[in-house]
């Protein structure tokens, strides 16, 4: 498969998909409180696809049960949301939705931590991981090469001691979830695929306190931490423009604005 450059007005329809992820996940968030289990976020997606008039990008996929991935604790990505997994002050959740608009689609996600206390530890973890992201996403210019954004985000997460999932990696997204380029979270600056105005990518960063290695549940889906440590995801979809990022995903403005 080959990239497929956006057009402007491709441009402005993965716009609208990506606003809508956000708001959703906005209310997704809002709702993982202590005593709410991961099951009522994913009818609150629900609530959100039917407000929004938007396609579940995630229902179906490769037989995904559900329209959100809930990752609590050591889950790192792809944990399908339970009525018997309820939440508690502390856990740190990661929040993955994705859906189309307009025939384009939208992917992103979000760790929080539930209620008022976590323990320091998770708080850092939780920050880093979402600071190499935005590592990553600085160098979204074109010109600049794959391995420039992985390498960011690399360095960040590992020099906190961390380490960074290589089993899964970002992707091209457009009228699919997943397109070419991949986009790997690790990398060498200088090294891989130019980026160039007009590509549409998401980063998403797993950053494990403890070792990379994942290990896959019986349900083929979840993927935890192999030696059980807390992990974080973060993931924006982001369109490289001539003035740098524009983050598709977040409401608040980026360099790449129009
Ligand atoms: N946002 C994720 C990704 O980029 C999750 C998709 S997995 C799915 O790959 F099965 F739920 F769709
Ligand atoms: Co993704």
């Amino acid at each position: 498969m080959r990239i497929k450059y956006k057009s402007v007005d491709e441009l402005l329809k993965l716009r609208d998909a990506g606003l809508a992820v956000s708001e959703i996940l906005d209310d997704i968030c809002a709702a993982a409180v202590p005593g709410a289990s991961t099951a009522d976020l994913d009818r609150v997606a629900a609530n959100g696809i039917s407000r929004l008039k938007v396609k579940s990008a995630f229902l179906g996929y490769q037989g995904y049960p559900a329209v959100l991935c809930t990752s609590v604790n050591e889950v790192i990505v792809h944990g399908i949301p339970r009525d018997d997994e309820v939440l508690r002050d502390g856990d740190i959740v990661g929040i993955d939705f994705g859906s189309f608009m307009h025939g384009f689609c939208g992917d992103s996600a979000r760790t929080i931590v539930v209620g008022g206390q976590t323990s320091p530890e998770r708080q850092k973890l939780v920050d880093t991981t979402r600071e190499s992201l935005e590592k990553g996403i600085e160098k979204c210019y074109p010109g600049n090469r794959l391995g420039d954004i992985g390498e960011a985000v690399q360095l960040w997460a590992e020099a906190q001691g961390y380490s960074v999932v290589k089993d899964f990696v970002g992707h091209g997204v457009g009228r699919q979830m997943h397109e070419d380029p991949p986009v790997p979270n690790y990398g060498r600056s200088g090294t891989g695929k130019r980026i160039k105005s007009g590509l549409v990518i998401a980063i998403e960063p797993m950053v494990n306190a403890g070792a990379r290695d994942v290990e896959v549940l019986e349900d083929e889906w979840t993927a935890v931490t192999q030696d059980r440590s807390m992990s974080a995801h973060f993931e924006h979809t982001i369109a490289i423009t001539d003035n740098g990022p524009w983050v598709l995903t977040q409401a608040a403005p980026s360099p790449g604005s129009p």
